[in-house]
């Protein structure tokens, strides 16, 4: 099947909602899942389309309470498209008419095929071919081309090629319950080939409109008519069809919304273009050649045939999420893709596992992606005050206006209970949005942006850890408290009486981080900005002493033996039994659900539901940590890291897929097996959809791009920082080598390729100055556009050597 082809044959009910997630097309405007054509939603399918940024509030009554909840809308099914004979039934309607079927999906095309063979109950035969693309090309477009050809019968075939207006945001069963009808239909109709309907989102008031040309060939149209009930059209065709001829039936869509620029009327948009769009076979010509433009900018080898398919795939769901249709629409990365909705489409702190990876390929997406946090500094800020703190506190989930969209309860569908849900106090998703900002302006250069709106948000981040820090006389030291980790198992201390813990480590050292960051980027701005800065942020003298005082005197616990503690109190919880419980449950990763139907809670345990302590090994070099520790005057022992690592190894129950990738990656000095072998757990996450069924409910986009990073940036050692590109490579036993092209400041296509043996560099011919190199921790090496370098790294050579070529 190669790397590039996605194949499965046969049908599997059970398994229908897994294959629409990884068969959803899209192009970072909007998406779609591969639902077949002549389905609607039931028990085994959901369709479902999402547009980027739109999103939709609604009110429910849970359990007595009341909640409001956002959800990115599935907008109207623009797939509908079935047949028959015109005395028989419609394709889809009888289970078990299907003789054959096989769905492909052809991900260096961007193609989803389907190749089917159909009997109806007069056991007419029919053979069935589609292709389907949402254009890479053109973001506002959609096409699917049905080739049909009657094997055994000869008669009027009937087409019918609706939209669908009357979806709902039904596709995730523990949301049942709660509202989710987010579409009023505002107008549908009909003018010659075209169909098309307008709907609007119930409160955020954005217009969808959707429009849809169905041509034949093959065959002459004798009939065209419109049907139409409430949120439904559809054309119905009939033709004279002859036994073993083909008629090809194209549906081309177009789509609009009022959030869009450059249109005059979302209808009208919609209208227009789908009357003017190309035929199939050209739209799909331009579609090949942006997805083989996405593809030169996003090429990852890694020499082994298997993972290969699975990165291709995971990059492939990647850029139809985020992809330069992205630039301009004031979107962040939904935590599960465009492609189901699971957790709502919000936004979390994954963008730590994506925009890193995105910033040595497609900066300009990442730029945009970083705007949308901008964009939303004034709700930070409100939410910053309202808790009585300084800066901006960014929420745990967001969505359409930055406001914090975490639900307060959550469903544990093992206890059928509904439980309160502590995890915004997550309020480190604060401190990977400065990451990202600082990683971004590392890659680029692009003091710009830094100077126009990452200073900003650095600054605000910053001046809300400092403001919530507070400080114990006592001990010299500022704590931090209220808070939760990465790990979402714990949320306060055995009995407390109410959530939130002290210190947790991630936090705090990642907040010492961000104030350094912070006073670096008051030394970097060119004067006149910091002082408009300064005087816009009212940032005044005592302000920046205490940003100051906190990076050098914030506490960070540790165990007796120097490991470093995940909370303040950690150390003191009970062991948990985790081969009894693997022994009773088998898969024991949602150790949170078993623990709270049993009556009891993982707050008691020294048990993890992901990296959390591991985080900080994850996002800093070694030198970093250490450094940053000894600023705070702690003295970080070499020999502890392994120590640590194993400790919260053996303690953590990856509950989230974003756990292999972090373990994949802190593993991959000191045990390069177990690394790999995480490596290919976090492959496997979605693909065999390893959390049990939550695949069919979106992709797992941190975990996906996750996978892309380790071979770009874990394994290569690569690390752009303080103008330097440094490289360190490390490739685990079952890597061969890995190859890619990389964008670093103002450079196009790097070409990168390293093995056990060493690493090769070649920049390509620009007017861009050289770039500067370390390998190895060895001298700087300058290598000017052009030129092709190869280092032998230490790994293989025992010592490093470079040539130039
Ligand atoms: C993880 C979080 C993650 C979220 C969205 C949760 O299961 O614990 O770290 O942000 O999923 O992907």
């Amino acid at each position: 099947m190669g790397a590039w082809l996605l194949r499965y044959d046969g049908v599997d009910p059970d398994g229908e909602r897994l294959r629409e997630s990884l068969c959803t097309l899209g192009n970072g405007y909007f998406a779609t899942r591969g639902a077949a054509p002549e389905a609607s939603a039931d028990a085994v399918h959901h369709p479902g389309t999402y547009i980027a940024g739109c999103y939709d509030r609604l009110t429910s009554t849970v359990a007595g309470r009341t909640t409001t909840n956002e959800d990115l809308v599935n907008a109207p099914n623009w797939l509908p498209l079935t047949f028959r004979a015109a005395d028989g039934e419609w394709f889809g309607s009888r289970p078990g008419d299907l003789l054959g079927h096989r769905q492909v999906l052809d991900l260096r095309r961007g193609l989803l095929i389907r190749r089917l063979r159909h009997r109806d109950a007069a056991g007419r035969d029919t053979t069935v071919e589609q292709q389907r693309l949402v254009s890479m090309d053109d973001p506002h477009v959609a096409a699917l081309r049905t080739v049909i050809r009657p094997e055994n019968w000869s008669g009027t075939l009937e087409i019918r090629s609706g939209l669908d207006g009357r979806v709902r945001n039904d596709g995730v069963a523990r949301y049942r319950g709660l509202a989710d009808a987010h579409l009023s239909i505002r107008s549908a109709g009909a003018d010659r080939e075209v169909i098309w309907l307008e709907a609007e989102t119930v409160t955020s008031a954005v217009r969808i409109a959707e429009a849809a040309r169905t041509t034949v060939t093959g065959a002459a149209v004798a009939r065209r008519e419109t049907r139409d009930e409430p949120g439904w059209i559809a054309h119905h065709l009939t033709l004279p069809l002859r036994q073993g001829e083909a008629v090809a039936v194209e549906k081309v869509v177009a789509l609009h919304t009022s959030r869009d620029r450059a249109t005059d009327g979302t209808l009208a948009a919609a209208r227009s273009r789908a009357e003017r769009a190309p035929a199939f076979a050209e739209l799909c010509d331009r579609h090949v050649m942006a997805w083989d433009h996405l593809w030169r900018r996003g090429r990852l080898d890694v020499g082994r045939s298997a993972a290969q398919r699975t990165i291709n795939l995971h990059m492939f769901h990647l850029l139809q999420t985020v992809s330069p249709h992205t630039v301009g629409l004031d979107v962040g990365v939904p935590a599960r893709g465009l492609h189901g909705e699971a957790y709502r489409g919000h936004v979390f702190w994954d963008e730590l596992f994506v925009l890193p990876f995105l910033g040595l390929r497609f900066p300009d997406v990442v730029r945009a992606l970083l705007l949308y946090r901008w964009h939303r500094l004034p709700a930070a800020r409100a939410a910053a005050r309202e808790a009585g703190y300084a800066g901006a506190m960014y929420p745990w989930q967001s969505g359409g206006d930055g406001r914090d969209e975490t639900p307060r309860t959550h469903f544990n569908p093992r206890s059928g209970r509904w439980l309160p849900d502590n995890s915004r106090l997550q309020r480190h998703v604060g401190l990977a949005v400065a990451f990202n900002v600082w990683q971004y302006y590392e890659a680029t250069g692009d003091l710009e942006f830094l100077s126009s709106y990452g200073a900003e948000m650095l600054l605000e981040i910053a001046r809300f850890w400092a403001d919530l820090a507070t400080f114990d006389a006592p001990s010299g030291r500022y704590d931090i408290r209220g808070v939760m980790g990465p790990d979402e198992y714990h949320d306060a201390l055995p009995g407390a009486a109410a959530p939130g813990l002290a210190n947790n480590a991630y936090t705090n050292v990642m907040a010492v981080w961000a104030l350094c960051r912070a006073l670096d980027v008051l030394a970097l701005l060119p004067s006149e900005r910091r002082a408009e800065l300064l005087e816009r942020l009212g940032l005044g003298p005592a302000e920046i002493t205490r940003l100051e005082d906190v990076s050098r005197r914030l506490r960070v616990p540790f165990h007796a033996d120097g490991v470093i503690s995940q909370f303040e109190g950690y150390e003191d919880l009970a062991e948990f039994d985790w081969a009894g419980y693997r022994a009773r449950y088998g898969d024991i990763r949602r150790l949170d659900r078993i623990l709270e139907a049993e009556g009891d809670t993982p707050n008691r345990y020294k048990a993890s539901k992901q990296a959390d302590v591991l985080m900080l090994f994850y996002l800093l070099s070694a030198d970093e940590l250490t450094a940053l520790l000894a600023r705070l005057g702690y003295r970080l022992d070499r020999a502890a890291i392994p120590r640590t690592v194993r400790y919260y190894l053996a303690r953590t129950s990856h509950g989230s897929t974003l756990s292999a990738v972090v373990h994949a990656w802190v593993l991959a000095r000191s045990d390069r097996a177990a690394s790999w072998r995480f490596f290919l757990e976090a492959l496997d996450g979605d693909v065999h959809d390893v959390q049990g069924g939550t695949t069919g409910e979106g992709v797992h986009l941190g975990a996906m791009a996750g996978t892309l990073d380790l071979a770009q940036r874990c394994y290569t050692g690569l690390e752009p920082r303080g103008d330097v590109l440094r490289l360190n490579p490390h490739l685990p036993p079952g890597l061969p080598g890995l190859g890619m092209e990389l964008r670093y400041r103002g450079h196009w296509g790097i070409r990168l390729h390293a093995d056990h043996r060493g690493v090769r560099v070649g920049l390509r011919r620009s007017a861009q100055p050289p770039i500067r190199m370390i390998v190895d921790g060895g001298p700087v090496t300058t290598i000017p556009a052009g030129r092709t370098v190869w280092f032998a790294t230490s790994a293989a050579a025992g010592e490093r050597t470079a040539g130039t070529g």
